[in-house]
C-alpha cells in the first residue's frame, strides 16, 4: 500500500497536502517514518483511561528492615560474590523529559549543589564506584537515553570523565519513540517533513537495550539492576540486595520503603491473582489503603522506588509479551499552516508510554525489599515542594554530603 493510502486508511488525510510539498530525501524520510507508524499503539488515544483490569489483589509478603539487618551479612557474602563474578549489570534510565523540574538539559546534568557543583550524575556513579571499591570490581553500566538527550547526555558525561567510572565499562543506549497525537487522534507534525514523537516510557528499556545490542559486550551479566535518574540516593548494585533477591530464588526483586500513611501516592507492591504486581495508589480501594496485618501495620505499605534486579533469562522469555500502554496527555509544539511552530500552553496531545513497574507482574516472582526512606530515596521531580530540588538537598544533607 502506498503511503497516501496508508494516511487515508488510518484517517490521517491531513497530512497529505503536506506530502505533496515534499521531495527527494525529505519525502523519504517522511515516507519512512509513516511506514514506522505502529498503528496499533496510536489508536489507542481513543481510549485514555482503558488501562487492564485488575485481578485478585492480596499483599505480598517481603524483607523488612529488621530481617535485612540479621542476615544482612550473608546476603552481602552471595551478593559481593555474583557481582565480582561479572553477574550484575545496572541500568540508568535517563531517557525521561523531567518536564516537572522544567531543566532543559538532561535531568542527570541538574547541579543540587549549594557551594559547590554536584550533578546527579555525579552522585550515582559516585554511589557506584563506592560499591565497586568495597567489592574490588567494576558492575557494567547501560545508560539508557532518548532521541532528544542522547548527544547532550554523553557529551556532559565525557566532559566530566564520567565522574571517575572507567569508560569501557559504560555503555549508553537510546530508547524507542513513539508519534504524538493531537487529541483527535491526528499524528502531529514538529517541521514540514518531521512527524512529532515522544520517548515511549520507562518500559521499553528491555526492548531497546536488546535492540542495541549492548548487553552483548557482557556475556556474563545475569541480572540488570535497573533504577531512575532523579534519586540522588540511589544504591546501585547493592550486594546486600543482590545476595537477598539471588537466595530468595525470586525472578526480580524491589527496593520498597514503608507507605508513610495509607494515602501516600506511591505504587506498592502486592500479589495480583497469585502473582507480584505493583498497583498504583489511585487504583487502591479506600478498603485496601487502610487494610492491616496482624501486627497492625499497613497491609499494602511496600511502596516501589524505582529500583529493581531484574533476572536476564526471564526477561528473555517474556521479550514480546505486551504490558499496559499507558496514555498520557502532554503540551507538544505543532507546526502552524505558516511553517511557525506554536508551543501551548495546556495540553493538546496524548503520547503513549510502557512503565518498568507493569513488567513486575511478567516477572511473576519479585522480593519485597526494605530499605530506610531517609537513607535511599531522594526523588528530584519538582523544583520546590514534594519530591523537590529542596526536598532531596535535606535529605543529603541528613547524609552527610556537603552541599
Ligand atoms: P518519570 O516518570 O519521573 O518521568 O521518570 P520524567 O520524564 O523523567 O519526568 P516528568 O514526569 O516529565 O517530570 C522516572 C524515570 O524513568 C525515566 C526517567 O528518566 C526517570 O529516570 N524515563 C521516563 C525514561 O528513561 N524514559 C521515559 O520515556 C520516561
Amino acid at each position: 500500500m502506498n503511503v497516501k493510502d496508508v494516511l487515508k486508511k488510518h484517517n490521517q488525510q491531513h497530512l497529505l497536502p503536506y506530502l505533496e510539498n515534499l521531495q527527494g530525501e525529505e519525502l523519504d524520510a517522511f515516507v519512512k517514518q509513516v511506514e514506522q507508524v505502529d498503528w496499533n499503539v496510536v489508536e489507542q488515544w481513543k481510549h485514555p483511561e482503558d488501562l487492564s483490569g485488575r485481578g485478585r489483589v492480596q499483599p505480598i509478603s517481603g524483607l523488612t528492615l529488621e530481617q535485612i539487618r540479621r542476615n544482612g551479612a550473608t546476603y552481602r557474602k552471595v551478593g559481593e560474590q555474583a557481582l565480582k563474578s561479572g553477574k550484575v549489570g545496572a541500568v540508568l534510565l535517563a531517557g525521561g523529559q523531567g518536564t516537572r523540574l522544567g531543566f532543559d538539559a538532561p535531568k542527570g546534568a541538574y547541579d543540587v549543589g549549594i557551594s559547590h557543583p554536584i550533578f546527579i550524575f555525579e552522585r550515582l556513579l559516585n554511589n557506584l564506584s563506592e560499591v565497586c571499591s568495597q567489592c574490588k570490581c567494576y558492575v557494567p553500566l547501560f545508560v539508557m537515553t532518548s532521541v532528544v538527550n542522547n548527544d547532550d547526555t554523553q557529551k556532559f558525561l565525557a566532559q566530566h570523565n564520567y565522574f571517575g567510572y572507567p569508560k569501557e565499562y559504560i555503555r549508553f543506549f537510546v530508547q524507542d519513540i513513539t508519534p504524538v497525537v493531537d487529541l483527535d487522534g491526528k499524528l502531529m507534525l514538529e517541521s514540514k517533513s518531521r512527524l512529532a514523537f515522544s520517548p515511549n516510557g520507562n518500559g521499553g528499556w528491555y526492548a531497546s537495550l536488546v535492540k542495541a545490542n549492548v548487553l552483548s559486550d557482557f556475556p556474563s551479566v545475569e541480572w540488570l539492576n535497573v533504577f531512575s535518574v532523579d534519586n540522588v540516593l540511589q544504591r546501585i548494585a547493592d550486594p546486600v540486595f543482590v545476595g537477598a533477591t539471588l537466595q530468595s530464588g525470586a525472578n526480580c526483586g524491589a527496593k520498597v520503603v514503608r507507605k508513610c500513611d495509607p494515602y501516600e501516592k506511591v505504587g506498592v507492591l502486592c500479589l495480583e491473582d497469585g502473582v507480584a504486581s505493583v498497583i498504583e495508589y489511585y487504583e487502591m480501594t479506600e478498603e485496601m489503603a487502610n487494610q492491616r496485618d496482624d501486627d497492625g501495620n499497613l497491609a499494602y505499605s511496600f511502596g516501589v522506588i524505582l529500583n529493581y534486579l531484574f533476572n536476564v533469562n526471564k526477561l528473555q522469555q517474556t521479550a514480546g509479551k505486551r504490558i499496559p500502554l499507558h496514555v498520557v496527555k502532554k503540551k507538544v509544539p505543532v507546526l502552524q499552516p505558516d511553517g511557525s511552530l506554536f508551543k501551548p500552553q495546556t495540553e493538546n496531545a496524548y503520547k503513549f508510554e510502557t512503565l518498568v513497574v507493569d513488567m513486575v507482574r511478567l516477572m511473576e516472582t519479585c522480593l519485597p525489599f526494605e530499605v530506610a526512606r531517609e537513607r535511599e530515596f531522594a526523588p528530584v521531580k519538582n523544583k520546590t515542594g514534594v519530591d523537590s530540588v529542596e526536598s532531596a538537598r535535606e535529605l543529603l544533607k541528613f547524609n552527610g554530603v556537603t552541599l
